[in-house]
């Protein structure tokens, strides 16, 4: 495993394993690996030849500095994930090294209008924009590649898409399903701040989203009944603040008159001072639009106990 710090001499090093023929896998995080990138290093690893994963723990899309603060970093682990699922090299820069101004803002940034306008976006102001920024020079840097994403951040996913195509990078963005704890909580490195009786009762988020699946599947059209459904469920855990939850086309993130064809249900909520976000995905029956490739439930990636 090769460990890069510098920005051109990983976009150098890519260009000449592209000129021998090499196809290059990139895997963005934030670094406190868990599973969820495992699964994402392995698939990368399984479909090309050189994988990089950075490690960037993004100062441009938190709004918050103690949540900036808070945000765990273990180089060490992630060094040891990265190696054992089969990575080539790790891109870890520093902030200077991405953002050379800092801490003043790099006077270009990337913007994805419309989709960061809700859920996410409503809610963290700001957050798309550092998101789209950092991903764009991550792109920038790998060049032509296959990059992969968790599900788990599905609007996240989208904008990423968005940008990548606006921008006609030369980047194919592979969408991977979402890793579940036992009791359906998904992989998130910010798991590790909850509390034991937290943890217990962030199984509920899961719990709501299958609640709101079933509406769905039984022929639910009305996105308001689907919402009200998922938010008694996670009402009944007084741990659990609830941000939204809610049934929205699964391309245009806009809550439709009535659920047709492909539909996402998406939660936010804050379990002590841990904001979670969890999706699945669901076609309204009668529709005769399939689920897009690995956009339904896939109860087969639950973490075997
Ligand atoms: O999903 C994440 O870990 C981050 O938002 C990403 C894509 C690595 C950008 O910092």
């Amino acid at each position: 495993l090769r460990v890069i710090s510098k920005a051109q001499e990983l976009a150098l090093t890519l260009d000449s394993e592209r000129a021998i023929g090499r196809k290059i896998g990139l895997v963005p995080t934030m670094g406190a690996l868990h599973l969820g990138h495992r699964s994402l290093i392995e698939r990368a690893v399984s479909e090309c030849d050189v994988v990089v994963v950075t490690v960037f723990v993004n100062p441009l899309q938190f709004g918050d500095a103690s949540d900036l603060a808070a945000y765990p970093r273990d180089l060490g682990t992630d060094l040891v994930v990265s190696e054992e699922a089969g990575a080539s090299i790790v891109f870890a820069p520093s902030i200077e090294e991405m953002y050379p101004s800092f801490p003043d803002p790099p006077c270009t940034t990337v913007h994805v209008a419309g989709l960061t306008d809700v859920l996410e976006g409503a809610s963290r102001p700001g957050h798309f924009d550092g998101v789209a920024t950092v991903v764009t020079k991550l792109f920038a840097l790998a060049g032509r590649c296959r990059a992969y994403f968790g599900e788990k951040d599905f609007q996240q996913l989208a904008v990423v898409r968005r940008l990548a195509a606006d921008l006609s990078l030369p980047v194919d963005v592979v969408g991977c399903p979402t890793i579940r704890e036992p009791d359906g909580l998904a992989l998130s490195s910010r798991n590790a701040r909850l509390t034991p009786s937290e943890r217990l009762a962030s199984g509920v988020l899961h719990q709501a989203i299958e609640a709101g699946l079933d509406a769905v599947r039984a022929g639910e059209r009305w996105p308001r009944i689907v919402n009200a459904a998922m938010a008694k469920i996670l009402g009944g855990e007084p741990l659990v603040a609830l941000d939204y939850a809610v049934a929205v086309d699964a391309e245009t993130f806009e809550t439709p008159h009535e659920l047709a064809g492909n539909v996402r249900l998406l939660i936010a909520a804050t379990v002590g001072e841990v904001r979670l976000i969890d999706n699945e995905g669901a076609t309204a029956p009668g529709s005769q639009e399939p689920v897009l490739a690995g956009h339904g439930t896939n109860k087969t990636n639950k973490r075997e106990s």
